[in-house]
């Protein structure tokens, strides 16, 4: 995770680095510092917390220098205090980076062997002294970074400035993303497009291994074996305009009544609406004989994958394997010759899902993803890509994204059906018009969310909170826990609902409150059972239904009304009250619910 950005200019840009840092602070929030060269030397500032205070500190003792880099960090080693705070560097050189250094402490202790005093507890600083080495040894900036390149482990996106060079910053990228602008006369350097729109549109990616040195006049670029090569440059569709909230108090809250629209836009992209047929683009595969579809993904996105499994096998019946990707990853699992690898992600950069995609590459499955950034890696290394038109999500816990990923997915069930001949047409034009209804019945939805507020209001008292689910709305049982405990803080575990007596139920007295996604599909009855157990142990039920609780036997739930839908759509729809119910409790408890403790937007480390 982490954010770094860095500019070559003609005028004093420690301005345009904040404004760029601004555009990143969703990859992390606990610190941020600038470092320039003035008058030949490297000079920084740096201040723990948010951005707004490395602005202050700006304002009261600037920075000259026409050329600088800058990071907002999410720590991975070392507490978030400034002197852990990035850049890092030396008399000679100055730092930021975004990724892990699996070997720091190896290098720590020759480096320090050989004299370096280490100031930070941070991976980053070995790389200064490392780089600090080859130069004192004698090497031109260019070679000790070449040098300390190829000592270096694990995970990397690099910004490198030097005492003495207005001219000249390097950057590498492993492992990490990293986006290269070009300007007229100037050059800047940023963990994605979204970061460098306010100054250049025009964009060069580096790809794995690759490392660069940028000058006002241009760059170079070497591949992973330092030999040179052409990367091409494109026109990025990044808007320059910042994001902002609008009349909500949080990005969350914009981003939740942002649905109906996003939502229909993606479908749009994947229904043609004059003949209510699905259209996919081509996924690589022969769908007839698809023997496999195997779906990996981290968090929210993940939950968007349970929810298409049930889809895939009901609709296509295909058999559907999943599994979070940071234990896909290792297991080692089996892949059959044909098969389709689904990855989900919002942010198309999260490493533990992107290590998944090429495994799975690796294995010979064809590659399909399901992404929000459409220049995303994820993106650019899958066959095929399924896009998500949320558009820029800011708040860190994941909601237009998710439900667009359900629509996406859902396309993708009733695609893959059509083409294996598990639904008929008519089936087709009955599924595709429940999608369809769905953003009128989530805008009735959002207008009713005044219903939420005296539930939210008791929810922030509570210390421990169980969400219940079956089949389809299991998955959104275990989204409804994610979402109160990452902004509230409250714990909160979702379960299936039949697995309840199993263990859980252990856990009921009238102290738990126990929300349960219901809609009246074939499972109502079942699941109306597993709330009179709830109900016997005196738990407080909070059910989330199209049915009414009194007429299904269970008058003490507190009832949150939700329009019917069929049973295909009803995910995307009981996904607002599960996140207008996080959103409102999160708001009582008075949490920074944009940016929640320990948490990043984008998870960019293992
Ligand atoms: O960018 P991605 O969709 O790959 O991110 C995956 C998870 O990190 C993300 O969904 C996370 O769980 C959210 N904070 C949940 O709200």
């Amino acid at each position: 995770m982490c954010g770094i950005v860095g500019i070559i200019g003609n005028k004093p840009i420690a301005e345009d680095l904040v404004e760029a840092l601004r555009r990143l602070e969703y990859r992390g929030y606990d610190s941020a510092g600038v470092a320039t060269v003035e008058d030949g030397k490297l000079v920084r500032r740096r201040a723990e917390g948010k951005l707004r205070n490395l602005e202050k500190r700006l304002l009261s003792d600037p920075l000259q220098g026409h050329i600088g880099i800058g990071h907002t960090r999410w720590a991975t080693h070392g507490r978030p205090t400034e002197v852990n705070a990035h850049p890092h560097m030396s008399a000679t050189v100055s730092v930021v980076h975004n990724g892990i250094i699996e070997n720091f402490r190896a290098l720590k202790e020759e480096l320090t062997a050989c004299g370096h005093v280490f100031e930070s507890d941070t991976d980053t600083e070995a790389i200064v002294h490392l780089i600090t080495d080859e130069m004192q040894k004698g090497a031109s900036p260019t070679k000790a970074v070449e040098h300390a390149l190829s000592k270096l482990q694990g995970a990397f996106a690099l910004g490198i400035i030097f005492s003495g060079d207005e001219d000249m910053m390097i950057a590498a990228r492993k492992g990490s993303p990293l986006a290269i602008g070009h300007g007229k006369d100037e050059m800047y350097l940023g963990s994605d497009a979204i970061a460098l729109a306010p100054f250049t549109p025009e964009i060069t990616y580096l790809e794995e291994g690759d490392w660069a040195v940028l000058r006002r006049s241009g760059v170079e670029i070497f591949d992973v074996e330092s030999k040179p090569v052409k990367r091409q440059a494109i026109r990025s569709v990044a808007s320059s305009l910042m994001v902002d909230k609008g009349n909500h108090r949080h990005f969350m809250a914009k981003e939740i009544h942002e649905q109906p629209e996003v939502i229909s836009h993606t479908l749009a992209n994947y229904i043609d609406m004059s003949k209510a047929k699905v259209v996919l683009p081509d996924l690589g595969v022969d769908l007839v004989t698809l023997p496999r579809v195997t779906i990996s993904a981290c968090g929210t996105a993940y939950y968007a994958g349970l929810v298409a499994k049930y889809w895939l096998e009901q609709i296509a019946r295909v058999p559907v394997e999943i599994d979070i990707a940071s234990e896909f990853r290792y297991r080692e699992a089996p892949m059959p010759p044909g098969g389709l690898a689904v990855f989900i992600s919002q942010s198309g950069e999260t490493a533990d899902t992107l290590a998944a995609l090429r495994y799975c590459k690796a294995k010979g499955q064809k590659i399909a993803s399901v992404v929000n950034v459409r220049t995303s890696t994820i993106a650019r290394e899958s066959d095929s890509v399924l896009l998500t038109l949320a558009g820029p999500e800011i708040g860190v816990a994941s909601t237009k994204a998710f439900t667009c990923q359900l629509a996406a997915l859902a396309c993708l069930a009733i695609g893959i059906g059509r083409a294996r001949g598990t639904i008929s047409r008519e089936q087709e034009i009955a599924y595709v018009e429940a999608l369809l209804e769905v953003p009128r019945l989530i805008s009735a939805l959002l207008a009713e969310d005044g219903q939420f507020n005296d539930i939210a209001q008791h929810l922030s008292q509570a210390r421990d909170v169980l969400y219940l689910g079956r089949g389809v709305s299991f998955p959104l049982a275990m989204e409804g826990a994610l979402k109160l405990k990452e902004i509230s803080y409250i714990h909160a575990e979702g379960y299936a609902a039949g697995e309840l007596k199993h263990g859980p139920i252990a856990l009921i007295d009238e102290n738990v409150p126990v929300i349960v996604v219901a809609p009246e599909d074939e499972l109502f009855p079942k699941t109306i059972s597993n709330m009179q157990e709830v109900a016997a142990r005196g738990g407080q039920i909070i059910m989330i239904s199209d049915a009414d609780p009194v007429a299904a036997g269970c008058e003490q739930a507190i009832h949150i009304s939700v329009p019917k839908v069929n049973p295909l759509a009803s995910p995307l729809l009981y996904a607002i009250p599960v996140q207008l119910l996080a959103y409102q409790t999160a708001v009582s408890r008075g949490t920074d619910v944009d940016q929640p403790r320990n948490l990043a937007k984008s998870v960019t480390v293992e």
